[in-house]
């Protein structure tokens, strides 16, 4: 990860890049598409309870995050990094982001699903400390099943360095 690495919120004139992202990491890769269209992505941007960062270097958007926030829990959809950008850091800065806006906000737990078989992400949350609550089977519609995973927040940083 460089220097001139930013973490922003996401904006409209993310989205194309955003979507290109998604299409990139999520179409194809596990025979069923989960990923975010860009008029999901629309849509996100306007839901009161969404909260949406990109994570960019030199003015070029590499990863993106979003999640939604209700009231003291927040539900981690998405996170995804552009092939070639990854295994850099980049997930991990943005789910620190969103940890530090969840300490900011004084939200008590993250909520996330993710699929048995995504290894990558299996090892970045719980690097992060998120912990298995349970298997639902047949969550995705290619009959995949997927672990509920859950952080309690602390006040203090989930990584140290
Ligand atoms: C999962 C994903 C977001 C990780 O992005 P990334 O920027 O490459 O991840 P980072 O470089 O920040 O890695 C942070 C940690 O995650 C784990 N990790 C990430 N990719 C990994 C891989 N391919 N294999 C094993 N562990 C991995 C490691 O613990 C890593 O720490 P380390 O580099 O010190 O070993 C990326 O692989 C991706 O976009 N996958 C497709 C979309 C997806 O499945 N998203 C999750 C479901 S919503």
């Amino acid at each position: 990860m460089s220097e001139t690495t930013i973490l922003r919120r996401m904006e409209a004139r993310d989205i194309e890049l955003v979507t290109q992202i998604q299409e990139a990491t999520f179409e194809g890769r596990h025979g069923a598409a989960t990923g975010f269209t860009g008029l999901q992505l629309t849509e996100e941007l306007v839901r009161p309870w969404s909260r949406l960062w990109v994570i960019e270097e030199k003015g070029w958007v590499h990863g993106a995050l979003i999640a939604w926030h209700v009231v003291d829990e927040i539900h981690l959809l998405n996170v995804a990094v552009a092939p070639g950008a990854q295994r850099r850091g980049l997930a991990r800065r943005l789910v620190e982001g969103l940890l530090s806006y969840a300490r900011d906000e004084g939200a008590v737990q993250i909520f996330l699903e993710v699929r048995v078989d995504n290894l990558p992400a299996l090892a970045l949350y719980e690097a992060f400390g998120f912990e298995v609550l349970n298997e639902r089977k047949n969550y995705y519609g290619d009959g995949a099943s997927a672990y509920e995973m859950r952080l309690a927040i602390s006040q203090r940083p989930a990584l140290t360095p």
